[in-house]
């Protein structure tokens, strides 16, 4: 089943109604509740009641697993088909024939730019690549050795201290200001963190060169009078943004969505989306595959370690996912990829114990059972490492191009009359009311 429905979707037949007829037996009473888009409505539910002094019937659906919380026209995914499309538009043929940019343009507005809209998109974000120099400083009070996520995390949230009147979330030129603000800064502020753990002076940004490229100047500029990033490596880093830019109502945009939807600040609610992004089940799985493949170590310990995990004992990092029950079309691209950047930058030696864990996986009963393929953070890696990237680095680059997909997510909620305060309800099963002890008397 598709998780995303797609627009047509009324669901019925001629001359069928559209509703769900519900006997609730424990009363007896029957109730007609209209269907749309493949969905009830939750509240429909609440005229279910036992009695009049009955709450009346929730749903309780922990993570979210068969809940729709929004409606959206970002974004498709047919998880059982491996299908992703950003407005419509196929994953590969985005990879194949756009830039990062005119990608960013696309999710966030909805249509693809023109020459002139592009040009002057690109003018708007490349003008905001700048930070404040008192960012800097505030960058140089984290410890040494402090992560490189947990430093974009806090800069990011820093932001909404630096253009208070971000605050105007219902303007529409205020949003306009952040878009071009958050897409220009944020390679700034990944470059400037991995500088800092470095002990690295920071590099201003280049606005001659492509997002992708004056990011790789920002990262690995020395002494040269002007960076020259490598023509593949930045291709390959705009296409692992474009994979990376959506992908619906994930953990991070759905901390964004929830965290905006209380009018906080765009900044605010994207340092959210980006700790949301942190974590190893999600951006972090990125890291955590590459940690995975060195306490693997060697291409005859993968069978071994493929048994640890079907004995509990831990996960294959960079497989499985909520929606994609077969081969993730990201990781598709990315294999493909991975060619072209080994090519320039020496094959990862990782990538032998990588293809042989996704061998063995892929034939075996308990991975196939489970529908556990390989998804985007399986590969991308790889090529990160290759291209010299740290690994801590791997959530931060994750970000950069995601920041596309929560500011298009921030701002379809904010413009959805049906949405509100995210605020859900809960089954309360504590103590029923008893008294406060004095602490004298307590056991
Ligand atoms: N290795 C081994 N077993 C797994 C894995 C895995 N990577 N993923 C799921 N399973 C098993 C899981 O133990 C469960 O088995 P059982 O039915 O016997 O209890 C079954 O498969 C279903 O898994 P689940 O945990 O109910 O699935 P979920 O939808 O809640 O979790 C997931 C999705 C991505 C968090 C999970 O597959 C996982 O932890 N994968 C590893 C982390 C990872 O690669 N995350 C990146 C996701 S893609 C990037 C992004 O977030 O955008």
């Amino acid at each position: 089943m598709a998780t995303s429905t797609e627009p047509k979707a009324a669901g019925t037949q001629t001359g069928q109604r559209a509703t769900l007829s519900i006997t609730d037996n424990r009363t007896g009473k029957q109730y007609e509740v209209p269907v749309g888009n493949g969905t009830i409505r939750s509240i429909d539910l609440r005229q279910i009641k036992t009695s009049d002094d009955d709450f009346g019937l929730m749903t309780y659906d922990p993570a979210f697993m068969n809940t729709a919380s929004c409606k959206s026209a970002i974004t498709f995914i047919d998880g059982d088909k491996g299908i992703l499309r950003y407005r419509g538009y196929p994953i590969d043929e985005l990879a194949e024939k756009c830039s990062y940019l005119e990608v960013a343009y696309l999710v966030i507005n909805g249509e693809l730019p023109n020459k002139e809209q592009l040009a002057d998109w690109t003018n708007n974000i490349t003008t905001h690549t700048f930070v404040h120099e008192n960012i800097k400083k505030f960058m140089d009070g984290f410890h040494h050795d402090a992560h490189p996520m947990g430093m974009f995390v806090s800069t990011v949230a820093a932001l909404s201290t630096f253009y208070p009147t971000a605050k105007k979330i219902h303007d529409p030129e205020e949003r306009k200001l952040t878009i071009y603000r958050l897409l220009g800064k944020v390679p700034t502020l990944a470059a400037f963190a991995y500088r800092h753990s470095m002990g690295m002076p920071y590099v201003h940004p280049d606005n001659e060169l492509s997002y992708a490229g004056n990011f790789l100047g920002m990262m690995f500029k020395i002494a040269e009078p002007r960076y020259k990033p490598n023509q593949v490596l930045e291709k390959a880093l705009d296409v692992l943004f474009i994979l990376h830019a959506d992908h619906e109502q994930n953990c991070s945009a759905n901390a964004m969505r929830a965290v905006g939807s209380s009018h906080v600040d765009p900044y605010s609610a994207t340092a959210a989306a980006a700790a949301a992004l942190y974590g190893p089940l999600h951006g972090g799985a990125n890291a955590e595959v590459l940690y995975m493949l060195d306490e693997v170590g060697t291409k005859d310990r993968v069978g071994a370690f493929i048994k640890d995990v079907k004995e509990g004992k831990g996960k294959l990092m960079g497989f499985g996912h909520r929606v994609y029950k077969n081969y993730d079309p990201r990781a598709k691209i990315i294999k493909h990829l991975a060619d072209q950047v080994f090519e320039v930058t020496g094959r990862n030696p990782k990538l032998d114990i990588a293809l042989e864990l996704e061998r063995i996986a892929l034939e075996d009963e308990y991975f196939i059972k489970r529908k556990l393929y390989p998804n985007v953070d399986f590969y991308s890696g790889l090529i990160y490492q290759a291209m010299k990237f740290p690994v801590e680095m791997f959530p931060v680059l994750f970000a950069i191009g995601r920041m596309s997909g929560w500011l298009a997510q921030w701002q379809e909620m904010l413009l959805d009359g049906d949405q509100k305060i995210a605020r859900p309800r809960q089954i309360y099963l504590g103590s029923d009311k008893r008294e406060v002890t004095m602490l004298s008397q307590r056991k």
